[in-house]
């Protein structure tokens, strides 16, 4: 079976062609064409101007990924799985609108698809050889932050999802992008931000500015990322002059006081739900700081306790926005493909996770 996959939820136009074979998945083709050089003006995405390159970037995309993938008839394609949300609603659209046409012009189903679904699948999938989805431990905790979220979803099982906690305001990634743009740094910050932050640690053992670390004690699951972005702000009203060192130093504060939100929410969910797999997934999950002080937390837990707990971070081409982890999710749920009556596919911006409509 093949599936092809559309993803347009931000600023990339995300097309891949999975095959399924007795539950062994293949990538055949995958492309993503990034925005970002566009939207770096702004300092962030600008929905109509994803909309006009999302509209611009998807024949073309099709086209290369169909060439990759050696499809020369529509025939061979089973279904076509397009993400619905939650993102930008005017890129969602111009996704959904190329799916109805494609489905009509092949006569194939469409599945709508969660994007934050995705992430969690992705970290499953890998793009350069066949791979089979591994007997998950369950109970499994989803770390979700991107651009657009951050939340803890717990999974007792495969597709049964509860947000334990999320954000009140800014997303992490947001508050990355917010903080690189005070700092004068380009679009997508989180990168940016991550590889001063690194330079100031080689500089000094330990920070000698400090931030915030809003909401870590609080009893629930639940983040607060915008006062942390306005400390920074604060911090630099106070400056006479921003100099190289001071924008490391506020970087390199800032992801750690990001980064010790995330870990220490993420643990104490770990030993109250009894977590045995951990899934860290979304955008800011490529963050090398991140991935070290989880890892590191994990394997100081796993010794004491004598527990076994996995971690999982998406493969490297997977971290952030793409069409693999739409066709995985629409493979595992072709119940819901609509096979005629595209009209009630609608694109939903605020679409909780666990939902499609
Ligand atoms: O998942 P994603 O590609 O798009 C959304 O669905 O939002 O996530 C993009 C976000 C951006 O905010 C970007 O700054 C952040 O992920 N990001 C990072 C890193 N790489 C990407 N944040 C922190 N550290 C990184 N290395
Ligand atoms: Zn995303």
């Amino acid at each position: 079976m093949k599936i092809l996959s559309i993803e347009t939820s931000c600023d990339d136009t995300g097309i891949a062609i999975l095959e399924a074979k007795n539950n062994t998945f293949k990538i055949l083709a995958e492309e993503v064409s990034s925005q970002i050089d566009i939207h770096a003006e702004f300092g962030g995405v600008f929905p109509a101007l994803a909309k006009r390159e999302h509209i611009k970037n998807l024949p073309i995309v099709l086209e290369k990924v169909l060439k990759k993938a050696k499809i020369k008839s529509a025939v061979s394609v089973d279904f076509i799985a397009v993400t619905v949300g939650p993102g930008l609603e005017p890129a969602l659209w111009t996704g959904i609108v190329f799916a109805k046409e494609l489905a009509e012009k092949w006569n194939v189903p469409i599945i709508p698809v969660n994007h934050m679904e995705g992430h969690v699948i992705s970290v499953f999938a890998d793009t350069k050889k066949s791979f089979k989805i591994p007997k998950v431990k369950f109970p499994a905790l989803s770390l979700l932050v991107s651009g657009g979220h951050t939340e803890l979803v717990l999974l007792k099982d495969w597709m049964k999802y509860t947000i334990i906690g999320e954000t009140c305001d800014d997303a992490a990634g947001e508050a990355f992008d917010k903080v690189a743009r005070m700092l004068g740094l380009p679009y997508p910050g989180g990168p940016q931000i991550s590889k001063l932050a690194e330079i100031g640690r080689n500089k000094e053992k330990n920070s000698s500015i400090t931030l915030p670390r809003p909401m870590m004690y609080s009893k629930n699951y639940d983040f607060s990322f915008s006062g942390l972005k306005t400390a920074v702000l604060y911090m630099l009203q106070k400056l006479e002059k921003l100099n190289e060192d001071m924008k490391i130093k506020i970087a390199r504060e800032f992801e750690d006081a990001a980064v010790e939100v995330l870990t220490h929410k993420t643990l104490k969910a770990i030993h109250e739900y009894k977590i045995k797999t951990l899934i860290v997934a979304g955008g800011v999950s490529a963050n090398k700081r991140l991935q070290k002080i989880l890892k590191q937390k994990i394997n100081k837990e796993n010794k004491i306790s004598k527990s076994k707990i996995e971690v999982l971070f998406p493969n490297k081409k997977l971290e952030t926005d793409n069409a693999v982890m739409i066709s995985l999710v629409g493979y595992f749920n072709q119940k819901k493909a609509i096979k005629k009556g595209f009209d009630k596919i609608k694109a939903i911006g605020n679409l909780s996770i666990g939902k499609i409509s």
